[in-house]
């Protein structure tokens, strides 16, 4: 298996902040990698340098092999980019099924008959078919955050980043969120999942990194990295700088 997404020494700092200070890691083809870490600890950050709202101040990213620093935000997202936002904002005045047409038309410049083929697959996906001609603005938030990941996979996304899909959620909505990143990765598609809720990472992921004062204090299996003491510590609010 093949790195989709490989990361190296990414750094960010805002005015003397230095959120990322030296961030390694990579995502294999098919992988569902968690990311944790405290609140601050950078994680939205990342997302929003790797999909190119954000310029590191340091470090390289290649996706598939390729440099993608100078990429912007629309090229990374026709190359198969697709993310969450941690606070859903759906155009609340159309329907979901509008929602995802509009992701998929903006995502990857189909056409509009194939963005609404695309954008049909999805909605079954996501668990949204049933109220595909509901307003967005009429949805309650587990179906918002369905809509969230349908509108993120609208394009040909190759690689799906999660910011927090499952907070403040329900045990029983949690299990709906886990089965949906289940069937996304049945279909060979690459995912980075931030969560808090930590049954997520330990049920749905292949490995966990763990971000902490700016770096990569742990990435392994799931199990290795919920016993290590640096994670523990970080939790504890005793890790150095
Ligand atoms: N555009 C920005 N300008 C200045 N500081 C920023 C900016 N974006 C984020 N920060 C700061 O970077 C740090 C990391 O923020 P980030 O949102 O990535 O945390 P997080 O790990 O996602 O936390 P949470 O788990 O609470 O969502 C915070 O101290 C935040 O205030
Ligand atoms: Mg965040």
């Amino acid at each position: 298996m093949g790195s989709v997404l490989q990361v190296e020494n990414l750094g960010i700092s805002f005015g003397n902040h230095a959120v990322l200070k030296a961030l390694t890691f990579a995502v294999q083809e098919n992988e569902v990698l968690g990311v944790i870490g405290p609140n601050g600890a950078g994680k939205t950050v990342l997302l929003n340098i790797l999909t190119g709202i954000l310029q590191p101040t340091q470090g390289a990213i290649s996706f598939y092999g390729e440099n993608i620093i100078h990429k912007t935000i629309t090229q990374r997202c026709r190359m198969g980019f697709g993310r969450t936002f941690q606070i859903p904002r759906p155009f609340e005045k159309m329907t979901v099924f509008e929602n995802i047409v509009v992701g998929a038309v903006y995502g990857s410049r189909m056409s509009e008959a194939k963005a609404k083929g695309k954008a049909r697959e999805i909605i079954e996906i996501s668990g949204l078919g049933s109220k595909e001609d509901w307003f967005a603005g009429k949805l309650g938030l587990l179906d918002r955050k369905r809509l969230e990941i349908a509108r993120a996979l609208a394009g040909n996304t190759k690689l799906l980043l999660l910011d927090e899909v499952a907070g403040g959620l329900t045990d029983l909505e949690v299990t709906d969120i886990l089965a949906i990143v289940k069937t996304v990765k049945a279909q060979g598609i690459s995912i980075v999942w931030i969560e808090h809720v930590l049954r997520t990472m330990y049920e749905g992921t292949d490995r966990i990194l763990c971000l902490a004062e700016g770096r990569n204090i742990a990435c392994d299996l799931p199990a290795v990295v919920m016993q290590s003491p640096a994670v523990h510590n970080v939790y504890l609010g005793a890790v150095e700088a």
